[in-house]
């Protein structure tokens, strides 16, 4: 077990706002410092950990108890535990912060809708507003946007080194880096 403080760094947004995008770009930095880093990543969640769930509200909330559970089980042993999932209610994302037993960082990585849908990375707005794709986080499903989060950050205008650079700032503010 290390001897570091633990803590989560719970990411929230639409789809396309960067939340993995910028959990790589802290990663690295993190494990230079010494820092130990676990992501649990919304697409890769899905496909191990989550297998078979869907988007409906019943799975999505499954689907983010399961990361909060282990990401307390990681924090609580001295590792930054990074999660990157769009988790749209506000609820279980308190019930999640209730979880932990290490330092819970929310992190709201805000993207207006109209700049998500014209960077539609993935091509999947594009699809939600043809129907093909039901239950679409901003489209036909609610994103519950954060009232609290310890950070928030603006990638409609910021760089994703400035957004990164912002939440390590904090982190080192509040004395969770070596
Ligand atoms: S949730 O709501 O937190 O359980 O969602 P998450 O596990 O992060 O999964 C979101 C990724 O799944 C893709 N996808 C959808 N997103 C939102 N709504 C619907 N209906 C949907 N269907 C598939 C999408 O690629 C999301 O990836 P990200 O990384 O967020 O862009």
């Amino acid at each position: 077990m290390s001897d570091r403080q633990g803590f989560i760094l719970w990411f929230t947004g639409l789809s396309g706002a960067g939340k993995s995008t910028l959990a790589e770009y802290i990663t690295p930095k993190l494990k230079d410092l010494g820092v130990l880093v676990e992501t649990l990543d919304g697409d890769e969640v899905r496909q191990n950990l989550s297998k078979g769930l869907g988007f409906s509200k019943e799975d999505r909330d499954t689907n983010i108890r399961r990361i909060g559970y282990v990401a307390n089980l990681l924090s609580r042993n001295g590792v930054c535990s990074i999660t990157a999932a769009i988790s749209p209610y506000r609820e279980v994302r308190r019930e999640c912060r209730e979880l932990s037993e290490a330092p819970f960082i929310e992190i709201y990585v805000e993207a207006p809708l109209a700049v998500v849908e014209e960077r539609d990375t993935k091509g999947l707005y594009k699809k939600a507003r043809a129907g093909i794709i039901k239950e679409f986080t901003g489209v036909s499903d609610p994103y519950h946007e954060p009232e609290n989060a310890e950070i928030v950050v603006h990638t409609g205008n910021e760089s994703i080194e400035e957004s990164g650079e912002k939440i390590l700032a904090y982190l080192r503010e509040r004395g969770l880096l070596p």
